[in-house]
Protein backbone atom coordinates (compact mmCIF):
# COMPACT_ATOMS: atom_id res chain seq x y z
CA UNK A 1 0.00 0.00 0.00
CA UNK A 2 1.29 3.32 -0.89
CA UNK A 3 -0.97 5.68 0.10
CA UNK A 4 0.88 8.21 2.87
CA UNK A 5 4.02 6.57 2.30
CA UNK A 6 7.25 9.35 1.25
CA UNK A 7 9.76 7.89 -1.25
CA UNK A 8 13.02 8.62 -0.34
CA UNK A 9 15.13 6.48 -1.60
CA UNK A 10 14.58 3.65 -4.79
CA UNK A 11 14.53 0.89 -2.15
CA UNK A 12 11.77 2.51 -0.19
CA UNK A 13 9.51 0.55 -3.08
CA UNK A 14 9.76 -3.02 -3.19
CA UNK A 15 9.79 -4.65 -6.96
CA UNK A 16 6.16 -5.30 -6.62
CA UNK A 17 5.35 -1.41 -5.72
CA UNK A 18 7.58 -0.72 -8.81
CA UNK A 19 5.93 -2.64 -11.49
CA UNK A 20 2.29 -0.90 -9.83
CA UNK A 21 3.68 2.99 -10.82
CA UNK A 22 5.28 1.74 -13.98
CA UNK A 23 1.70 0.00 -15.13
CA UNK A 24 0.05 3.12 -13.72
CA UNK A 25 2.46 5.12 -16.03
CA UNK A 26 2.05 2.82 -18.84
CA UNK A 27 -2.31 3.34 -18.51
CA UNK A 28 -1.86 6.75 -18.52
CA UNK A 29 0.02 7.11 -21.88
CA UNK A 30 -2.58 5.35 -23.11
CA UNK A 31 -4.84 7.48 -21.69
CA UNK A 32 -4.10 10.45 -20.24
CA UNK A 33 -8.14 12.25 -20.41
CA UNK A 34 -9.15 9.61 -18.33
CA UNK A 35 -6.65 10.45 -15.65
CA UNK A 36 -7.80 14.89 -16.13
CA UNK A 37 -9.39 15.07 -12.93
CA UNK A 38 -8.10 12.39 -10.69
CA UNK A 39 -6.59 14.97 -8.12
CA UNK A 40 -9.19 17.93 -8.40
CA UNK A 41 -9.27 19.78 -5.14
CA UNK A 42 -5.23 18.34 -4.11
CA UNK A 43 -2.10 20.42 -4.17
CA UNK A 44 1.39 19.64 -4.44
CA UNK A 45 4.02 21.71 -2.56
CA UNK A 46 7.29 22.17 -4.80
CA UNK A 47 10.35 23.00 -2.40
CA UNK A 48 13.06 23.66 -4.50
CA UNK A 49 16.29 24.41 -2.97
CA UNK A 50 18.28 23.99 -5.65
CA UNK A 51 18.02 24.73 -9.54
CA UNK A 52 15.91 22.33 -11.90
CA UNK A 53 14.25 22.64 -15.17
CA UNK A 54 12.64 19.31 -16.01
CA UNK A 55 12.36 17.69 -12.38
CA UNK A 56 10.02 20.40 -10.43
CA UNK A 57 8.36 20.92 -13.68
CA UNK A 58 7.34 17.48 -14.62
CA UNK A 59 6.31 17.56 -11.18
CA UNK A 60 3.92 21.18 -11.48
CA UNK A 61 2.71 19.72 -15.23
CA UNK A 62 2.02 16.00 -13.29
CA UNK A 63 -0.02 17.49 -10.77
CA UNK A 64 -1.84 19.76 -13.64
CA UNK A 65 -2.69 17.26 -15.45
CA UNK A 66 -4.38 15.33 -12.90
CA UNK A 67 -6.60 18.14 -12.44
CA UNK A 68 -4.33 19.28 -8.98
CA UNK A 69 -3.03 22.66 -8.10
CA UNK A 70 0.62 23.49 -7.40
CA UNK A 71 2.31 26.22 -5.04
CA UNK A 72 5.98 26.12 -3.89
CA UNK A 73 9.39 27.86 -4.39
CA UNK A 74 12.10 27.60 -6.77
CA UNK A 75 15.06 28.64 -4.46
CA UNK A 76 15.93 28.63 -0.98
CA UNK A 77 16.60 32.65 -1.14
CA UNK A 78 12.86 33.00 -2.21
CA UNK A 79 11.39 30.79 0.85
CA UNK A 80 12.09 31.69 4.40
CA UNK A 81 15.48 29.07 4.39
CA UNK A 82 17.30 32.19 3.62
CA UNK A 83 15.98 33.87 6.96
CA UNK A 84 17.08 30.70 8.93
CA UNK A 85 14.05 28.75 8.62
CA UNK A 86 14.62 24.63 9.46
CA UNK A 87 13.73 21.92 7.13
CA UNK A 88 11.38 20.67 9.93
CA UNK A 89 9.53 23.90 10.50
CA UNK A 90 9.05 24.56 6.63
CA UNK A 91 7.17 21.09 6.15
CA UNK A 92 5.19 21.54 8.92
CA UNK A 93 4.21 24.64 7.62
CA UNK A 94 3.79 23.27 3.87
CA UNK A 95 2.07 20.52 4.95
CA UNK A 96 -0.78 23.27 6.57
CA UNK A 97 -1.61 24.23 2.81
CA UNK A 98 -0.70 20.64 0.59
CA UNK A 99 -1.29 17.33 0.23
CA UNK A 100 1.80 16.20 -1.01
CA UNK A 101 5.26 17.87 -1.57
CA UNK A 102 8.13 17.58 -3.81
CA UNK A 103 11.39 18.28 -2.31
CA UNK A 104 14.98 19.17 -3.53
CA UNK A 105 18.35 20.10 -1.21
CA UNK A 106 21.89 20.32 -1.91
CA UNK A 107 21.87 18.67 1.57
CA UNK A 108 22.13 14.99 1.48
CA UNK A 109 19.24 13.77 3.74
CA UNK A 110 17.17 16.79 3.82
CA UNK A 111 14.06 15.22 2.81
CA UNK A 112 14.26 12.71 4.78
CA UNK A 113 14.26 14.96 7.76
CA UNK A 114 11.35 16.74 5.79
CA UNK A 115 9.82 12.88 5.68
CA UNK A 116 9.99 12.37 9.66
CA UNK A 117 8.48 15.76 10.66
CA UNK A 118 5.29 15.21 9.20
CA UNK A 119 2.28 12.76 7.93
CA UNK A 120 2.45 14.46 4.60
CA UNK A 121 3.86 11.97 1.91
CA UNK A 122 7.05 13.75 0.90
CA UNK A 123 9.20 13.05 -2.49
CA UNK A 124 12.72 12.89 -2.32
CA UNK A 125 13.45 15.31 -5.68
CA UNK A 126 17.26 15.28 -5.17
CA UNK A 127 19.22 15.93 -2.02
CA UNK A 128 23.32 16.64 -2.65
CA UNK A 129 25.29 14.10 -4.32
CA UNK A 130 23.14 10.99 -2.75
CA UNK A 131 19.50 10.05 -4.72
CA UNK A 132 17.31 11.27 -7.06
CA UNK A 133 14.52 8.45 -6.66
CA UNK A 134 11.79 9.78 -8.99
CA UNK A 135 14.73 10.20 -11.71
CA UNK A 136 15.04 6.23 -11.01
CA UNK A 137 11.32 5.69 -11.77
CA UNK A 138 11.89 7.93 -15.18
CA UNK A 139 14.99 5.47 -16.04
CA UNK A 140 13.15 2.44 -15.42
CA UNK A 141 10.06 3.43 -17.69
CA UNK A 142 11.40 5.12 -19.97
CA UNK A 143 13.88 1.79 -20.81
CA UNK A 144 10.72 -0.42 -20.01
CA UNK A 145 8.73 1.43 -22.82
CA UNK A 146 11.91 1.22 -25.27
CA UNK A 147 13.26 -2.39 -24.72
CA UNK A 148 10.13 -4.07 -23.64
CA UNK A 149 11.75 -5.28 -20.36
CA UNK A 150 14.16 -4.47 -17.49
CA UNK A 151 15.88 -7.50 -17.58
CA UNK A 152 19.28 -9.08 -19.15
CA UNK A 153 20.93 -6.25 -19.67
CA UNK A 154 24.25 -4.33 -20.24
CA UNK A 155 24.25 -1.30 -18.99
CA UNK A 156 27.09 1.18 -19.09
CA UNK A 157 27.07 4.04 -17.09
CA UNK A 158 29.37 6.66 -17.95
CA UNK A 159 30.80 10.12 -16.58
CA UNK A 160 30.43 11.58 -13.50
CA UNK A 161 29.70 8.35 -10.82
CA UNK A 162 30.85 9.88 -7.79
CA UNK A 163 28.32 12.47 -7.53
CA UNK A 164 25.60 11.80 -9.89
CA UNK A 165 22.80 10.86 -7.95
CA UNK A 166 20.75 9.85 -10.78
CA UNK A 167 23.42 7.07 -11.28
CA UNK A 168 23.31 5.86 -7.32
CA UNK A 169 19.74 5.57 -7.65
CA UNK A 170 19.94 3.54 -10.91
CA UNK A 171 22.19 1.02 -9.98
CA UNK A 172 20.24 0.81 -6.52
CA UNK A 173 17.39 -0.01 -8.26
CA UNK A 174 18.14 -2.19 -11.48
CA UNK A 175 20.22 -4.44 -9.50
CA UNK A 176 17.04 -6.07 -8.98
CA UNK A 177 16.33 -7.13 -11.63
CA UNK A 178 17.71 -10.54 -13.68
CA UNK A 179 21.10 -10.72 -15.07
CA UNK A 180 21.56 -6.55 -14.89
CA UNK A 181 25.42 -6.09 -15.69
CA UNK A 182 27.18 -2.93 -15.64
CA UNK A 183 30.22 -1.17 -17.18
CA UNK A 184 31.18 1.77 -15.01
CA UNK A 185 32.95 4.37 -17.25
CA UNK A 186 34.63 7.14 -15.22
CA UNK A 187 37.91 8.69 -14.58
CA UNK A 188 39.95 7.32 -11.55
CA UNK A 189 38.56 10.55 -9.68
CA UNK A 190 35.11 10.08 -10.71
CA UNK A 191 34.58 6.48 -10.14
CA UNK A 192 31.20 5.05 -7.74
CA UNK A 193 31.08 5.37 -4.11
CA UNK A 194 32.28 2.57 -1.75
CA UNK A 195 28.88 1.98 -0.65
CA UNK A 196 27.53 1.45 -4.18
CA UNK A 197 30.22 -0.85 -4.68
CA UNK A 198 30.52 -2.87 -1.76
CA UNK A 199 26.96 -2.82 -0.47
CA UNK A 200 25.44 -3.00 -3.36
CA UNK A 201 27.22 -4.59 -6.43
CA UNK A 202 29.66 -6.86 -4.13
CA UNK A 203 27.16 -8.17 -1.58
CA UNK A 204 23.81 -8.66 -4.49
CA UNK A 205 26.83 -10.68 -6.49
CA UNK A 206 26.56 -8.48 -9.98
CA UNK A 207 28.81 -8.47 -12.60
CA UNK A 208 30.28 -5.08 -13.18
CA UNK A 209 33.61 -3.64 -14.59
CA UNK A 210 34.71 -0.27 -14.08
CA UNK A 211 36.73 1.21 -17.13
CA UNK A 212 38.02 4.44 -18.34
CA UNK A 213 37.48 4.65 -21.70
CA UNK A 214 34.20 4.47 -23.33
CA UNK A 215 35.06 3.29 -26.58
CA UNK A 216 36.53 0.35 -25.74
CA UNK A 217 33.31 -1.40 -24.19
CA UNK A 218 30.88 0.65 -26.76
CA UNK A 219 29.86 -2.30 -28.28
CA UNK A 220 28.60 -3.95 -25.67
CA UNK A 221 26.19 -1.84 -24.13
CA UNK A 222 22.62 -2.44 -24.55
CA UNK A 223 21.90 0.93 -22.47
CA UNK A 224 24.68 3.74 -22.62
CA UNK A 225 23.31 6.27 -20.07
CA UNK A 226 25.67 9.31 -19.51
CA UNK A 227 26.06 11.99 -17.30
CA UNK A 228 26.98 15.24 -16.70
CA UNK A 229 30.21 15.94 -14.35
CA UNK A 230 28.33 17.99 -11.40
CA UNK A 231 30.16 21.70 -11.18
CA UNK A 232 27.97 22.35 -8.07
CA UNK A 233 29.80 19.28 -5.76
CA UNK A 234 33.21 19.94 -6.75
CA UNK A 235 35.59 21.92 -3.86
CA UNK A 236 37.90 22.74 -6.74
CA UNK A 237 37.20 24.81 -9.83
CA UNK A 238 40.74 23.42 -11.46
CA UNK A 239 39.67 19.69 -10.74
CA UNK A 240 36.09 20.42 -12.59
CA UNK A 241 38.20 22.11 -15.62
CA UNK A 242 39.88 19.27 -15.86
CA UNK A 243 37.60 16.55 -15.67
CA UNK A 244 34.32 18.08 -17.47
CA UNK A 245 35.31 17.09 -20.99
CA UNK A 246 36.24 13.97 -20.20
CA UNK A 247 33.37 12.12 -22.51
CA UNK A 248 31.78 13.41 -25.50
CA UNK A 249 29.70 11.03 -27.27
CA UNK A 250 29.46 11.98 -30.72
CA UNK A 251 28.44 10.00 -33.71
CA UNK A 252 31.82 8.99 -34.98
CA UNK A 253 32.26 7.23 -31.26
CA UNK A 254 28.46 5.52 -32.25
CA UNK A 255 29.58 3.83 -35.03
CA UNK A 256 30.60 0.74 -32.64
CA UNK A 257 27.54 1.13 -31.15
CA UNK A 258 24.62 -1.64 -31.33
CA UNK A 259 22.06 -0.52 -33.69
CA UNK A 260 19.07 -1.07 -30.88
CA UNK A 261 21.18 0.16 -28.37
CA UNK A 262 19.52 3.47 -26.60
CA UNK A 263 21.34 6.27 -25.43
CA UNK A 264 20.10 8.24 -22.18
CA UNK A 265 20.92 11.12 -20.08
CA UNK A 266 19.16 12.48 -17.14
CA UNK A 267 19.74 16.17 -18.37
CA UNK A 268 20.59 19.29 -18.42
CA UNK A 269 23.69 17.80 -20.63
CA UNK A 270 26.88 20.44 -21.06
CA UNK A 271 28.89 18.52 -23.81
CA UNK A 272 28.86 14.98 -22.76
CA UNK A 273 26.70 14.04 -25.99
CA UNK A 274 26.90 16.18 -29.12
CA UNK A 275 24.34 17.86 -30.72
CA UNK A 276 24.42 16.03 -33.65
CA UNK A 277 23.55 12.78 -31.92
CA UNK A 278 20.06 14.51 -31.37
CA UNK A 279 18.69 12.93 -34.86
CA UNK A 280 20.05 9.70 -34.43
CA UNK A 281 17.47 6.74 -33.50
CA UNK A 282 19.32 5.77 -30.16
CA UNK A 283 19.14 9.10 -29.01
CA UNK A 284 16.33 8.89 -26.53
CA UNK A 285 17.06 11.88 -23.47
CA UNK A 286 13.82 13.68 -24.84
CA UNK A 287 11.90 10.92 -24.25
CA UNK A 288 12.87 10.18 -21.43
CA UNK A 289 11.95 13.42 -20.02
CA UNK A 290 8.56 13.21 -21.42
CA UNK A 291 8.46 9.84 -19.59
CA UNK A 292 9.57 11.48 -15.94
CA UNK A 293 5.92 12.80 -16.04
CA UNK A 294 3.90 10.15 -16.95
CA UNK A 295 5.84 7.97 -13.90
CA UNK A 296 5.43 11.09 -11.70
CA UNK A 297 1.68 11.26 -12.29
CA UNK A 298 1.43 7.92 -11.45
CA UNK A 299 3.61 8.19 -8.43
CA UNK A 300 1.02 11.15 -7.49
CA UNK A 301 -1.61 8.85 -7.51
CA UNK A 302 -0.38 6.17 -5.54
CA UNK A 303 1.50 8.14 -2.46
CA UNK A 304 -2.18 10.09 -2.51
CA UNK A 305 -4.28 6.90 -2.68
CA UNK A 306 -6.40 8.66 -5.73
CA UNK A 307 -7.99 6.30 -8.75
CA UNK A 308 -9.28 6.81 -11.91
N1 LIG B 1 17.21 15.20 -14.36
C1 LIG B 1 17.07 16.25 -13.54
O1 LIG B 1 17.06 16.10 -12.32
O2 LIG B 1 17.02 17.45 -14.18
P1 LIG B 1 16.77 18.85 -13.46
O3 LIG B 1 18.00 19.13 -12.63
O4 LIG B 1 16.58 19.83 -14.58
O5 LIG B 1 15.58 18.71 -12.58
Amino acid sequence: MLKGRSLIEPMDLTLEELDEILDLADQIIAGPSEFADVCKGKVLGTLFYEPSTRTRLSFEAAMLRLGGSVMGFSSGESSSAAKGESVADTIKTVACYADIAAMRHPKEGAPKVAAMNTDMPVINAGDGGHQHPTQTLTDLLTIRSLKGKLNNFTIGICGDLKFGRTVHSLIKALSRYENIKFVLISPEELRIPEYIREEILVRNGIEFKEVERLENVMEELDVLYMTRVQKERFFNEADYIRLKDSYIVNNEKLEKAKKDMIILHPLPRVNEISVEVDSDPRACYFKQAKYGMFVRMALIMKLLGVEK
